[in-house]
This record gives structure tokens, sequence and C-alpha cells, in this order.
């Protein structure tokens, strides 16, 4: 009889050893707040040292043929801690997960930023728009161009005969030529006074503003730079409607009284050409005299544009007839306006784009 019923009551022992663990793991595994709880109850049952070890070493005391029944509980009890577990974890992953995505970020009861400031135009474009103003004040129409232009706009309708010493004066950036057309990146808005004349009859008095190149680089010049053009075309049309509209284009820009001072220069696209300067906004005093200072280098005097009456040739280009009409036509260099205005001594602060700068305009 103890033959047959010490295996018949170690198979009954396993299965009670089961039992009891089977209610006990799950309360265990179901209280395991986190992961690493859960891992710490998963290994007390199914560890080396777990019970599930312990009811394993009953094992022995089980008849052979019993042992496949004894064999079959423990393994659908392995299998249902296993399933429990995953369970669990996934429970935990899920909920941490949740909390996580739950969670503000931000708290959104905080104050905002002030100090962040909000945008405002580029120095340059603030003294374009400045510029581009008064001479609308003045009656002149704003007009646009492209910076990648034909050759024949840039320079040989503004008379620059091929290889004229004027054309290395400007030395260009030239772009693979287009259907047999030479392209450069235009040197001036001067080609403006071309693309408006081409197109428009006369009377005529237009700006435009924009950006120009040359292959230049220093303190003072950038090879991508910025100019204002404007010129005026009717019967009639004299230096002294030069003077005057220039006087009156740097009395709103400087304060009335800004003195103006042409000076005889050349330009193939002009004749007569003059430099125009205006009396130095940083050392002309009150009662008209100039203390002199490095800005104008001790002369009292800027150089602030190029101008002249529009050259018979140009008009010509353009099917206007010169007999009939003449005009004036100016350039000057708005970054250079733009630095004396602000004090700025280096034009490439003006194209790094970097805020410490930028933010002080
Ligand atoms: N285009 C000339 C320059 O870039 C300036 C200019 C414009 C001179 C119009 C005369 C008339 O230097």
């Amino acid at each position: 009889m103890s033959t047959t019923s010490a295996p018949e009551g170690a198979v009954q022992a396993i299965e009670e050893g089961l039992a009891r663990l089977g209610t006990s793991f799950r309360d265990a595994f179901a209280s395991a707040p986190t992961e690493q709880a859960l891992r710490l109850e998963y290994a007390k049952v199914l560890g080396k040292k777990g019970d599930l070890t312990a009811v394993l070493a009953l094992m022995r005391n089980v008849a052979p043929a019993e042992r496949p029944r004894a064999g079959a509980a423990v393994n659908a009890f392995r299998e249902q801690v296993e399933s429990a577990f995953a369970a669990r974890l996934h429970a935990i992953t899920r909920a941490v997960r949740d909390a996580e995505l739950n969670a503000r970020p931000y708290d959104l009861s905080l104050p905002g930023r002030t100090e962040l400031g909000r945008g405002h135009a580029h120095p340059i474009h603030q003294v374009r728009d400045e510029l581009l103003g008064i001479f609308r004040e003045l009656g002149f129409a704003i007009a646009e161009g492209p910076e990648v232009e034909l050759e024949e706009n840039n320079f040989t309708k503004l008379n620059f005969p091929p290889d004229h010493p004027a054309t290395d004066m400007q030395d260009s950036f030239w772009l693979a030529s287009a259907e047999g057309a030479r392209v450069l990146l235009r040197t001036h808005t001067s080609n403006m006074q071309v693309r408006e004349m081409s197109t428009h009859a006369p009377p005529l008095a237009v700006v435009s503003a924009g950006r120009v190149f040359r292959r230049d680089d220093d303190l003072t010049h950038s090879p991508m730079f910025h100019q204002i053009e404007g010129f005026l075309v009717d019967e009639g049309v004299s230096l002294a409607d030069l003077r005057g509209v220039l006087t009156a284009f740097v009395e709103r820009l400087y304060g009335p009284g800004t003195p103006v001072r042409f000076r005889p220069s050349f330009f193939p696209f002009v004749e007569p050409g003059v430099e125009v300067d205006v009396g130095c906004v940083f050392c002309r005093k009150a009662d008209g005299s100039y203390a002199g200072c490095r800005v104008c280098k001790q002369s009292g005097w800027l150089e602030v544009l190029g101008a002249g009456m529009i050259h018979p040739e140009v008009f010509r280009h353009c099917d206007i007839d010169s007999e009939k009409y003449t005009g004036f036509a100016f350039g000057m260099g708005i970054d250079r306006v733009a630095m004396l205005k602000y004090g700025v001594p280096n034009i490439r602060l003006m194209f790094e784009s970097d805020p410490r700068f930028l933010s002080q305009f």
C-alpha cells in the first residue's frame, strides 16, 4: 500500500502547493506598483530560489507513472505565471506612458516671456523705405527690376562701349550666357533706366531700389550691396531740376538747410556727370560751419551719390527722342546712407544677421 500511496500523496502535495501559489502570485503581481517590483515578485515564484523550485523538489517522490500528470500541472502553472506577468507588465508600461502623455510639459499659467520682443525690418530695409518714401512724396513712381540682368541693360544700352574701362571699374559677376546673350548680376540699379525708358513714354519720374553686385570686399565694400536709382524725363528738364530735386530730398533726409554740392564726374550714361556731396551730418554746426571729423575726413562734405543728365545715346537705345526730351538720373548707395545714419563702421555687420547687432535698430 505504502508503495502506491506515497507517490499518490506526492502528486497531491504538488497539486496543493501549486494551488496555494496560484492565488498568492496573482495578488502579488496585481499589487506590484512598478516594473521593478513586478520583476521581483516574478522571481519569487519562478526564480532559482522561487516557490516553484520548492514545489518541484517534491517531484522526486512522484512515481514514474504519475510524473507526466505532475509535470503537466507544473507546466500549466508556469504558463499561468508567465501570462499573468506579461499582462501586468503591459498594464504597468502603459500606465507609465499614459502618465507621461498626460503630464503637462508646460505650465500654461506662467506669464509669457516678454523679453523676446518683436521683430522688425532690417536697418537697410528701413532706410530703403525711408528713401523711397521721400521720393514718392516728391512725385516719383516706384519700379522693381531683376538682379540677374542682360549685359545690354546693365552696360551696352547705358553707353558703356565694349571693353570700355568703366566695365573694368565694376568688376562683374558674370553668369553662364543664355541663348547667346551675356548675363550678369547687375552691378548697379541703372539698368532700371533702360528697362523703364524702353517700356514707358515720357514724362517719367521713377525710383527703384534693390541689390547690386560687384567684386569688392573690404570694410566699406561688400560684394552685395544696395542702391536706389532715380530718373526724371520730360521736355525742358535741366541740371537745375536735378539740383532742386536732390536738395529737396537731402533736406527731408538730413534736415532743412543741409547743403548740397555738385562736383564734375564721369559716368558713360550721363552728360554732364556729377558727384553729389552733402554737408557732413556729423560735424556740421548750426551756423553752417564745420568742425571737421573722421567721417568726412575733415572736409565738411560726405559723398553720397552719382548723378547727371541722361546721355542722348541712352535715349536713343530706348527709343526716346533726345531732341524733344531731356532728363536727369541719380544713383545712391543705401548701405552707406544707413551706415552714416547709424554710425556703423563695418558694412559686413549689416549682412551677418547677428541679433545682437540687428536688435539695436
Ligand atoms: N550707376 C552709378 C554707379 O553705380 C551711379 C549713377 C547713377 C550715376 C545714375 C549717374 C547716374 O556708380
